[in-house]
């Protein structure tokens, strides 16, 4: 086994919840590790945070490696998680080259919003022994109106879809999944039924961690989503607003069945 998947599995062995926040710079990049946070994601939604844009889809690689570049300047204790952004994984052979610049950059894990078109290529990356995490339920790439914007895995057709996605991530042997704004019974059942971790965002709490947009966490967003929290009003500092919110994370009792 792997050391990153070793220590990802460790978290549900120890019945300890990941806290994932997203970061694109090194200030906050040394608060993130100063605070143990244990994954940083430098997301795509850097699209909408730093270039002030409606949604991810301009974001391309050179984006991407930049503000890995930023961030990685004070990894430390953090796990680096950066998105593959959109147009970047069209075949296996684009993946792997993209994927290989990320991991140059000391990036862990690349994170990948999967539809199951992509499947021989998640065989691919982790052929190569690139970590891969799948993201599912809503795949911000993909949104193209308002009403895509909305919690996934209601009805049963959804539901089961979203799970057989799951199921073929753990075949192909991902080391985490992320939930984005799934209906939050199926998040639990996921969670409860998957040996992969399972970390989620706006899924609910039964998941093996959580994941924020940094930005949302202390209230500068343009528009932060309705689950998200702004810890900052409460704590007037940014250090203590981002341990509030990983204290919060910790203390959620979320037990592996
Ligand atoms: O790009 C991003 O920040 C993300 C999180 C919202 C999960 O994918």
């Amino acid at each position: 086994m792997s050391k990153l998947r070793n220590k990802l599995k460790n978290y549900i062995r120890n019945n300890d919840q990941i806290v994932c926040i997203t970061c694109y710079d090194a200030a906050f990049a040394k608060i993130l590790n100063d605070l143990n946070v244990d994954i940083v994601l430098v997301g795509d939604s850097l699209g909408m945070v730093i270039k002030g844009e409606h949604n991810t889809h301009n974001v391309n690689m050179s984006d991407i490696l930049y503000h890995v570049d930023c961030v990685s300047k004070y990894k430390k204790n953090f796990i680096l998680m950066a998105d593959m952004p959109i147009n970047s994984f069209e075949n296996q052979e684009k993946a792997v080259i993209n994927a290989k610049k990320m991991l140059d950059k000391e990036v862990d894990i690349i994170k990948i919003e999967y539809q199951d078109a992509h499947k021989n290529i998640i065989e691919k990356l982790i052929f190569e022994n690139i970590p891969v995490c799948g993201h599912l339920g809503l795949q911000p790439q993909y949104v193209i109106e308002k009403k895509d914007m909305r919690t996934y895995g209601k009805d049963s057709i959804e539901k089961r879809k979203i799970l057989d996605q799951v199921r073929t991530l753990e075949e192909v042997g991902v080391d985490l999944i992320l939930l984005e704004c799934v209906d939050e019974s199926l998040s639990k059942f996921i969670t409860e039924t998957t040996s992969t971790p399972i970390i989620g965002i706006g899924s609910g709490e039964n998941c093996n961690g959580q994941v924020q947009v940094i930005y949302d966490l202390i209230g500068i967003s343009q528009k932060p989503p309705k689950f998200a929290k702004n810890y900052l009003a409460e704590k007037n500092n940014i250090q203590l607003a981002i341990k509030s919110f990983y204290n919060y994370v910790k203390a959620i009792d979320c037990k592996k069945k």
